[in-house]
């Protein structure tokens, strides 16, 4: 074979084959160490069940949601997997066959919910809020889990505040300092496209603020500073009528649309109101990586990619083309709204799922840590194979992990701080292994990667690569 069709990630194609069973396990044995202050639990969740039915679904984004939480305690290792049970999962395994359409996959006689989106996979994100693990999909309100079993209780309407058809986006920001949950969500109206951006307080109470929208773009993720809620609008456009009207699964109806630029929209939390609407060329961006407030400037970083990424997450050819993307830290002006610097970050494979230190919300921070593919520029499948160490005093990443051939990394490395103030910290991260259908979490020192991982803790049974994560510590 020619080595630039080579296939870069060997028997990913077995990570997907089959369902993990749910499971609730001791882990015995540890290869290497554990660091004593890593006591809570890593929560990941992704797609895990890509047929029902005789239906093989198309897309890394149409699998249902399965949660998974690592817990690490002085009494050793315990692994809990669960199936998310919303509306989808409970609808079709009552029916035994596939009901509703999903991202990437449509099929004779598909349903929507109500006519107007998708019934979600809830296979996004997780995090803890007021007693419950809330799991998100790509849109709707999210399903609150048990924090221990992973059981799930339901759809969480924050006290019937937000409804069924609310949009609300799977990557909400937590301010520490009011506690309140900030989130978004697009509507895709063609004739006004818009955006709602939500504070949830504690107590639940709910405010809202509607920003107008250019175009009804597709936007993933956003930035919260204390003052700011910031959205890098990329020109990833949907039409809402060609899946509504159309019968198109939503990757069909997503339009990337560079001649009409990307946008920074800087939005003032208390008001809704826009301070400042700049150009950022025309790149995408799907993930931020963090944000604060520096004086008089309000400081953003990203993952700039060249285009859109879901039409590389065909499963299990996965990542087929050649793609790059650069992490970009943006210094902004907000009241003269002007874009002061772009301080390019020196790694251009194509990354993504960006985490850094939680306790460094609202403040300038040095660390971040990223996955990253090594052979993104050839063509050929690919997969998740490097954990960057990223510091932006350097520019450039500290240090960089590349795994062994053919294991994978597969969901966000999650930061644990060693609450002594020692400055040291752990990456947790799971991983794949192709040749023995294996999965383990492996645990790093944060500020050494390249070493390796300190501690391998292996799964009883494989799961396949999941997206987002988040470490809640003990206590
Ligand atoms: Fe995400």
């Amino acid at each position: 074979m020619k080595d630039d069709l080579r296939d870069h990630a060997p028997g990913l194609e077995r990570a997907f084959a089959c369902p993990p069973a749910e499971n609730d396990y001791r882990i015995d044995v540890v290869e290497g160490k554990v660091p004593s202050y890593v006591r809570g639990t890593y929560y990941v969740i992704g797609p895990a069940r890509f047929a029902r039915g005789g239906l093989r679904y198309r897309h890394w984004l149409d699998g249902d949601g399965l949660a998974c939480a690592l817990h690490l305690g002085e009494d050793g290792a315990r692994f809990v997997s669960r199936y998310v049970r919303g509306t989808k999962l409970i609808t079709e395994e009552a029916r035994c066959r596939p009901v509703f359409r999903t991202f990437g996959t449509a099929f004779p006689g598909d349903r929507l919910k109500r006519g107007m989106g998708l019934e979600s996979p809830l296979n996004v994100s997780l995090y803890p809020w007021q007693g419950s693990l809330l799991a998100f999909g790509e849109q709707g309100l999210p399903w609150a889990l048990d924090p221990i079993t992973l059981d799930s209780r339901g759809e969480h309407d924050f006290g019937g505040r937000l409804n069924a058809v609310s949009p609300f986006a799977a990557h909400p920001s937590f301010d520490p300092e009011s506690g309140e949950m900030v989130n978004f969500g697009v509507s895709f109206a063609p004739s006004s496209p818009s955006l709602t951006l939500y504070h949830v307080a504690p107590e639940g109470a709910v405010r809202r603020r509607r920003v107008r929208l250019e175009h009804p773009a597709s936007i993933h993720d956003f930035a919260l500073t204390r003052r700011y809620a910031v959205f890098y609008v990329s020109p990833y456009l949907l039409d809402l009528p060609a899946v509504t009207e159309g019968g198109l699964p939503l990757l069909e109806a997503l339009r990337w649309r560079p001649e009409l630029g990307s946008r920074l929209l800087v939005v003032e939390r208390r008001s809704g109101e826009v301070k400042a609407d700049l150009d950022v060329g025309r790149g995408y961006c799907l993930h931020v990586i963090g944000a604060f407030e520096d004086r008089r400037r309000l400081v953003i970083d990203v993952v700039e990619l060249d285009r859109p990424v879901y039409d590389q997450y065909a499963v299990p050819q996965l990542f087929p083309e050649p793609q790059e993307a650069e992490p970009a830290r943006y210094v902004v002006a907000v009241e003269a709204s002007r874009i002061l610097e772009r301080r390019a970050f020196d790694y251009r494979l194509l990354c993504d799922f960006p985490h850094h230190d939680p306790r460094c919300w609202g403040e300038d921070y040095r660390h971040f840590w990223m996955l990253g593919i090594g052979a993104s520029r050839r063509p050929g499948r690919k997969f998740f194979d490097q954990l960057v160490h990223g510091d932006w005093h350097l520019g450039r990443p500290a240090d960089v992990y590349r795994t062994p051939e053919d294991v994978y990394l597969g969901g966000e490395p999650a930061f644990v701080a060693d609450p002594t103030g020692t400055g040291a910290g752990a990456v947790l991260c799971p991983a794949y292994d192709a040749r023995r259908h294996a999965s383990s979490i492996l645990v790093f020192d944060a500020f050494d990667v390249g070493r390796g991982p300190l501690a391998t803790v292996p799964l009883k049974a494989p799961i396949p690569p999941l997206f987002h994560a988040t470490f809640k510590a003990e206590g």
